[in-house]
């Protein structure tokens, strides 16, 4: 089954000078895929996630999930189409710092007006899921930054959405943190989550099943993991080392 699929997808930032961040880029993930978007910095990684995320509009072609175009929604069906298809997980977490740990990964079920006794339920479940149980009642600004990339992720998956977008989920995070919260997004992908993740770092998108590389805002190659991800790390760097332009991938390399 197809949960997402992008279709000769352009987009064009107008402006004194227009800029052609993505080139009728096209490929589709089915469900319980895991799948990296990988480029060197300006290759239109950020723009092609938030069109599909229906923050941003393309210019031309469409984006499918579940088979629905979200940008052909009204504002407040749009609004509800992505509070329940889609998860979102972010470099900067965007928790809300003063709410506790709970209140935060509940948010998107109180705005649903979910009834108290099943969020408790889906929260339990949840926090267990991804090893934050006895954290709940802490606020935000007491967190370590894997915890906190726990918390958000926990907040982007309550629901059940049908596919989870990252944006350099592990851009903020030391290697140790870095690794958690990879294996924690492994883990859900292998209980059926489906993944869409930015990244720069290698060693992060070893983790997913298949890297996609955009150069100039063209679909560029992709490669599939195999079962051996130190191999799957070598081709993803050899791919990186092809495809240039990005210097600073390759002084984040920490195996
Ligand atoms: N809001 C914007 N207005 C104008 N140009 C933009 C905007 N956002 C991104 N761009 C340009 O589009 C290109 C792709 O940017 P982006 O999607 O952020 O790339 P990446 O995430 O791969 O670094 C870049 O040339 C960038 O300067
Ligand atoms: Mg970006």
């Amino acid at each position: 089954m197809t949960i997402l699929d992008v279709k000769y997808l352009s987009k064009i930032y107008e402006g004194q000078v227009p800029r052609q961040a993505l080139d009728n880029v096209r490929f589709s993930l089915r469900a319980e895929e895991f799948v990296g978007i990988m480029g060197p910095s300006g290759s239109g990684k950020t723009t092609l996630l938030n069109v599909i995320a229906t923050i941003d509009e393309p210019t031309s072609g469409e984006i499918r999930i579940n088979g629905v175009n979200p940008h052909q929604l009204g504002r407040t069906e749009t609004a509800l189409f992505r509070r329940r298809e889609l998860g979102f997980v972010f470099q900067q977490f965007n928790l809300l710092d003063a709410m506790t740990v709970a209140e935060n990964i509940v948010l998107p079920l109180s705005l649903d007006g979910v009834p108290v006794g099943e969020m408790e339920q889906k929260l339990n479940d949840i926090a267990l899921k991804l090893g934050i149980s006895d954290i709940l009642d802490r606020r935000i600004y007491e967190l370590s930054g894997g915890q906190m990339q726990r918390t958000a992720i926990a907040r982007a998956i309550i629901h059940k959405p049908s596919l989870i977008l990252a944006d350099e989920p592990t851009g903020n995070l030391d290697s140790k943190a870095s690794d958690d919260v990879m294996r924690t997004l492994r883990t859900l992908n292998e209980e059926g989550a489906t993944i869409l993740m930015v990244t720069h770092d290698p060693v992060a998108a070893s983790f997913c099943k298949r890297v996609i590389f955009i150069k100039d805002g063209r679909f560029y190659n992709e490669i599939y993991r195999g079962d051996n991800r130190q191999g799957f790390f070598q081709r993803i760097i050899d791919m990186l080392s092809l495809l240039g332009g990005d210097r600073r991938v390759l002084s984040t390399i920490r195996l």
